[in-house]
Order: structure tokens, then C-alpha cells, then sequence
């Protein structure tokens, strides 16, 4: 990664520049944020993240929005993927080395189905903060206010859990820190090592009841190692096969911790949000004139909005127009989630509009938040069917358009949870009770998140021999 040296100086707008500051936010009404119930304790909290060093560099956010401006081009496919919400009771390595090692398995699959470079963003290292569509929940006859993330408070259904408490904005950056540390060393000191990710595949194929159907897709893939081999292609000494890039993502749904940790870029005089290499918009923020929508449009990050099935086309190009003036390909990522029943009906449009207007976005499906359900137990739950379909969807329209379905974004953990319905392993409502551990959205476990990449793999090979 490109370690670009930062300073701290003030540095005044050049005369014609924006006069966009980090606070410019805050005279714009942000939906969704806490009621902090101490206004000094939160200045205070906010003055320590000031004072905190970067998570992230400018020139490395750079390199994401160039990676995901082959993405835009049709060069490169990008996979989003992680927690619905990070937890501060869950700061283990291995829960963090299985999702990355997770994902890491599934770029290896989608790569060799793609046949381009994939693009790995995780939903870690600081997804801390959680949208909510109630503020308060009731619980017999008790009401408190809603969960919002750790980063705002905690999931425990009592009062003094539930209240608002700002150093815990400290408290995510100082998680954020130890897991970029460690993703950082495992994406750079050999884990993510091409052999080793395809040797762990090879073991799902072998371990699972219905991996033995992926057996070609992975025979296919050892014989094109082989072959490089044959070529006289040292794997064991080619450097880009021993590591990878690996980039973090979260909503910037907190304003006050994302201002925090905005710094200029000594280099080129740019706003950046250094809390991640890429931060996005919710579904439930986008207001063209929210805060959320006037803080990104300042930050020169990549940034993404999501799109839900309520989205117009003339709502998206608004968007596209807002946060991405310059056309720049890489810049903005719509993160589509309009559910498997409406992505054909919906999705055209807006593709349609946004490629007339000339934006070169990248088109990415998220199969899970516009098909949640609730189980007959009263849990949140999805199918993996209705996941599945969303992505078929989304391929065929875009296919149809003659557009670049440039990727997936899910929400996956590397544990054995019992949280999705469905897949390989064809978990049903009676097993959702076993394990199910996420404080938010339902989370594929890790062989339901595989089979999905196999799935999208056969999906793609029948696309291109069609
Ligand atoms: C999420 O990604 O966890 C989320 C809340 O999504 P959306 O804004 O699309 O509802
Ligand atoms: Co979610």
C-alpha cells in the first residue's frame, strides 16, 4: 500500500476552490444520528478523534478509487463484503482472520469466473453504527431508545445501555485500529497467498454436501495454476500471488466521528475521510439535501450510496450528479438493494438515466437488504434462494443493457451461524435458533457466503458462453 506522508497544517482554500469544510454537515438536517445526551462530554470526545492519528491514507483511498474505476471500465469486479454490524464484544483475531480469510476464498473464485481482477473491500474496521427505521423499541410495555451500534450504545435492553455515550466514537476508532492492524498483516505477511486460498477451497469442496457440484470449477482452477507453472511462472517467488490489496469500508452514518477523522491531504490539498479507504451513504441517508449527501460530496474518497426499491431514476441521477460533478470513474459505487421481486422491474431505469447523464459509476448488487424477512419465530432472516435471485436479476438486466455488473455486496461472517435460510447445507426456520448471533441483519455463515461465490461463478460462465 502507498504510505503518503501527512501534515496537519492549516491550509487555506486556493481562491475558486470549494469552501466545503469537514462541519459544513451540520447545517443540513442528518437523519438518523443519536441523541447524544451530553453536549460537552461529546466535544470532548470528538476534540480526542481530532487528535488521533489517520486509519487510513489519502494515496491509499486513491488507489481504491482508480481499482474501482477498472470496475466502471468493466476491467474489474468488486466484492464488498463483512458484517452487517462489527461488535466491541468481538475483537478476537480468528472471528477477524475467518471473515477475511472468507473473502479472500471467494475473490479466488470470482476472479477465475470473471476473468478479472476482483476488488476487495471488507465491511470491517469500523462498521460500528447501525440505521434504524424505529428510534425507540418497546418491549412489554417498556421503551427504550433503539440499538444504533456500538459505536452509539449497546444492544442490552436496559436504560443505561441504551443511552447515547460519545466516547464510545473512541471506542470504535480504537477497534478499527487493532483490526486494520491485523488485516494489514495478514493481507501482506502470506495468508492471502493464491495457493493457500485455493487449498482451502479445494477443502470446502471436499467437506461439503453439495461442494462435490463445484468440482469442476476448482479442477479448472488448480490446472490454470499448473499451467502458469508449466510456463516457468514461479508461483512460490511471484510476489502478487503472496498478497493482496485489501481495502476497509463502513455507512458513514455518525457524522461526528466520520468530521473527526477528515484530514487534508498534504499532497494534493484534498479532504479526506481517513476512517476508511471507502464510506457510504445508506439507503435511509440519501437525502439529496441531508447531511449525510453533504458531507460525501466533499470528502475525495470513493464513496457509495445505496438504492432501494423507492429509488427514481431521476433520484439517482441527482445523486450521481451531486456526489460525482466531475464524471470520474471509481468515484461513486450504487450499491443497488430493491429486493429479488423488483430488481427487473426497477433497476433498468436507473441504470438507463444514470449512464445518459455520463456518470461512469459502478453498478453493485446488494442481494441482502431488500429481501429480509420475519421468521415465524418473530427473527430477522433471509433466503438464500431470494439472495440468489436478487443477483440473477441484477445480471440480467444489466445484461441487457449492455452495462457492466460490476459486483456483489454482502453481509457475511466467517463463523457457523444459523441466521440466513437455505443454502448448501439448507438451514430451515427450526435451525435458526441454533446459533444466531448477529445484533443486527441476518449474516450469510461462511459456506452459505462460498456457495454463493460458486453460484455467481456458474452464473457468469453460462452468461458468457450465452
Ligand atoms: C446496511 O448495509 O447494513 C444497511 C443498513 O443497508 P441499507 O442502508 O441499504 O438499508
Ligand atoms: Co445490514
Amino acid at each position: 500500500m502507498n504510505l503518503i506522508h501527512f501534515t496537519y497544517d492549516l491550509v487555506v482554500d486556493a481562491p475558486g476552490q470549494s469552501t466545503w469544510e469537514p462541519g459544513t454537515w451540520r447545517s443540513a438536517p442528518a437523519a438518523q444520528q443519536p441523541t447524544w445526551p451530553d453536549p460537552v462530554e461529546l466535544k470532548k470526545a470528538e476534540a480526542r478523534l481530532a487528535a488521533l492519528p489517520p486509519l487510513v491514507f489519502a494515496g491509499e483511498a486513491r488507489t481504491l478509487t482508480a481499482q474501482l474505476g477498472k470496475v466502471a471500465e468493466g476491467r474489474a469486479f468488486l466484492l464488498q463484503a463483512g458484517d452487517c454490524a462489527e461488535s466491541f464484544h468481538d475483537v478476537a483475531a480468528d472471528s477477524i482472520r475467518d471473515k477475511l480469510k472468507l473473502i479472500l476464498q471467494m475473490s479466488v473464485v470470482l476472479t477465475y469466473a470473471t476473468g478479472v481482477p476482483v476488488v476487495k473491500v471488507g465491511r470491517i474496521a469500523g462498521q460500528f453504527a447501525k440505521p434504524r427505521s424505529q428510534d425507540f423499541e418497546a418491549i412489554d410495555g417498556v421503551e427504550l431508545e433503539s440499538f444504533r451500534g456500538h459505536m452509539v450504545n449497546d444492544e442490552a435492553f436496559d436504560v443505561e445501555a441504551r443511552r447515547p455515550d460519545p466516547w464510545r466514537l473512541v471506542g470504535a476508532y480504537q477497534q478499527s485500529v487493532a483490526t486494520l492492524n491485523l488485516l494489514r498483516a495478514f493481507t501482506k505477511g502470506g495468508f492471502a497467498d493464491l495457493a493457500r486460498v485455493h487449498a482451502w477451497n479445494q477443502e470446502f469442496i471436499a467437506t461439503s454436501a453439495e461442494g462435490l457440484r463445484y468440482t469442476q470449477i476448482a479442477d479448472e482452477i488448480a490446472r490454470a495454476l499448473a499451467f502458469m507453472e508449466a510456463c516457468g511462472i514461479d508461483l512460490a517467488r511471484e510476489e502478487t500471488l503472496h498478497q493482496t490489496d485489501f481495502f476497509t469500508s463502513h455507512e458513514a452514518l455518525v457524522l461526528n466521528y466520520e468530521e473527526a477523522l477528515t484530514r487534508r491531504d498534504s499532497l494534493t490539498g484534498d479532504w479526506y475521510d481517513c476512517s476508511a479507504h471507502l464510506v457510504w451513504i445508506g439507503e435511509r441517508t440519501r437525502q439529496l439535501d441531508g447531511a449525510h449527501v453533504a458531507f460525501a460530496a466533499g470528502i475525495a474518497n470513493p464513496i457509495a450510496c445505496k438504492l432501494g426499491p423507492s429509488a427514481t431514476a431521476q433520484e439517482a441521477v441527482a445523486l450521481a450528479e451531486r456526489l460525482d460533478p466531475r464524471r470520474t470513474p471509481g468515484r461513486l459505487t450504487f450499491v443497488t438493494r430493491l429486493g429479488a421481486d423488483r430488481v427487473e422491474a426497477v433497476l433498468g431505469p436507473i441504470v438507463d438515466a444514470v449512464r445518459d447523464a455520463g456518470h461512469p459509476v459502478v453498478w453493485t448488487c446488494d442481494p441482502m437488504h431488500g429481501n429480509t424477512i420475519t421468521a415465524d419465530n418473530g427473527k430477522k432472516t433471509r433466503r438464500f434462494d431470494d439472495i440468489l435471485r436478487e443477483i440473477r436479476g441484477f445480471f440480467a438486466v444489466h445484461r441487457s443493457l449492455g452495462t457492466w455488473a460490476g459486483g456483489v455486496h454482502v453481509e457475511l461472517t466467517g463463523s457457523d451461524v444459523t441466521e440466513c435460510l437455505g443454502g448448501a447445507e439448507a438451514i430451515g426456520e427450526a435451525d435458526l435458533d441454533d446459533n444466531y448471533t448477529s445484533m443486527c441483519d441476518p449474516r450469510l455463515n461462511a459456506r452459505q457466503s462460498l456457495d454463493l461465490a460458486f453460484q455467481v461463478s456458474e452464473l457468469l460462465r453460462a452468461e458468457r458462453s450465452a
